[in-house]
């Protein structure tokens, strides 16, 4: 394994954000943040008048600062906010929220969404100071903040399936339409196509993780993962084909856990001969998504795969996406829910301009209207929406 740094290869690079941005509208705490900011040197602050709503609104647009100060005096509901705020917010910006409560409970809510402190007004000034420091100095560890995103195992149950597709345009929706921050990870190390699928090339950083897990830190994912757009990163490696590379659960719960500290969704493409070798990590808190297509194998397969990963626990979920449907030797309808032995909660037809577009990468399948139909209740259950669904498809992805 060579040890050279793994270089972004993406095809996008991100605007750049002032260091920091406050979004306040009272003189008095103004005075106090700028005093503040002024105290340990920083020059590129940008103050706009407003509150938390101005900031999320903003945010939507462009990229973040590294430190965020909103105001959150009376808003009714200032914890959804935060969280309205998170998830559009770049994974490693550091959150102060000012408000006009001194209230513990909002205080634990709001430590508990993720920001780095809570003040409420008159703001103290050398408290504002140490909070902003240690935003600026990278001293908010990984695990401070609580929030964390969701996981995804995409999991096609035999090669060809459609699994990457799905993958790359779910995770791509969820970006550009949610603007979520999202970060793919192909598990396929030697023969993985989704940099190919979102036109970017690999780099060694995914074999890197996994084989020196203890390399991964906050400057590594910095540094390491591969920019496919404004939103979107990838870890995605393609080794040698006869190199032979140990899949260690350890290594990737790990690698995993710190993505998920970073990101809104983590997509994991994972290939089933990789899935029968890492059980442990398709335990983890996560929504499985198994994909087949019509054919009987596969409708056996997704059976065989229900029974190995268990049933659906309180924060584990197993959905069926069954894909190409109705191309030539698919098993019809309730054949094959007889054979995998229940109804799929989505499917999507096999249609030859899904295929076409697919040549194109993740940019000709997001004009394909059946894809996108397709994937849309996926992507309305992953972004937390109410689903306008069929009570059928509704029942079975929610009941
Ligand atoms: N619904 C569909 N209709 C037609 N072709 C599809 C459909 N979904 C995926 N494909 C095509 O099937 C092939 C395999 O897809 P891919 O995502 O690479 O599968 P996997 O990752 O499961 O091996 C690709 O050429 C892709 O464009
Ligand atoms: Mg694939």
């Amino acid at each position: 394994m060579n040890d050279r740094p793994a270089t972004p290869t993406g095809t996008s690079s991100r605007a750049v954000a002032p260091t920091a941005q406050i979004f306040i509208a009272d003189a008095d705490s103004i005075a106090t943040i700028r005093q503040a900011l002024g105290g340990i040197g920083l020059q590129d602050a940008e103050f706009v008048s407003g509150n938390i709503a101005t900031a999320t609104a903003m945010l939507t647009q462009k990229s973040s600062p590294r430190l965020l100060i909103v105001d959150i005096s009376g808003l009714d509901d200032p914890v959804a906010k935060v969280n309205e705020l998170a998830d559009v917010c770049e994974p490693n910006t550091g959150v102060i929220v000012v408000g006009d409560r001194n209230d513990i409970v909002l205080y634990r809510d709001l430590k508990y969404a993720g920001v780095v402190e809570y003040f409420f007004k008159p703001l103290v000034g050398n408290l504002v100071t140490r909070a902003c420091n240690t935003v600026l100095s990278g001293g908010v560890t990984e695990h401070q903040s609580a929030r964390t995103g969701k996981l995804i195992f995409v999991l096609g149950v035999r090669g060809g399936v459609g699994a990457t597709t799905i993958a790359v345009n779910t995770a791509w929706y969820l970006a550009e339409t949610r603007q979520r921050w999202v970060m793919l990870v192909d598990l396929d190390l030697q023969a993985g196509d989704a940099a190919l699928q979102f036109d970017v090339s690999p780099s060694h950083a995914l074999r890197e993780a996994i084989e020196h897990p203890d390399r991964v830190d906050k400057l590594f994912l910095e540094r390491a993962v591969i920019q496919v757009e404004h939103r979107i990163d990838l870890l995605a490696s393609l080794e040698p084909l006869t190199d032979t590379i140990a899949i260690d659960e350890t290594a990737i719960t790990a690698l995993l856990e710190k993505l998920l500290n970073r990101y809104r969704f983590i997509f994991v493409d994972l290939p089933p001969t990789i899935a029968m070798r890492m059980m442990q990590i398709l335990n983890l808190p996560s929504t499985c998504v198994l994909v087949s297509d019509a054919t009987l194998a596969s409708a056996r397969d997704v059976a065989r795969w229900r029974v190995a990963i268990g049933p659906n626990t309180s924060d584990r979920t197993t959905l069926h996406i069954l894909n190409r449907n109705a191309m030539p030797g698919s098993l019809p309808g309730p054949e094959f829910t007889r054979a995998a032995g229940r109804a799929p909660d989505i499917t999507i037809p096999y249609e030859r301009d899904i295929g076409a577009a697919n040549t194109l990468g993740v940019k000709g399948g997001q004009q394909n209207a059946t894809l996108r139909h397709g994937l849309a209740p996926l992507v309305r259950h992953l972004s937390g929406e109410q689903v306008e669904a069929p009570r059928s498809v509704l029942r079975r992805l929610f009941g």
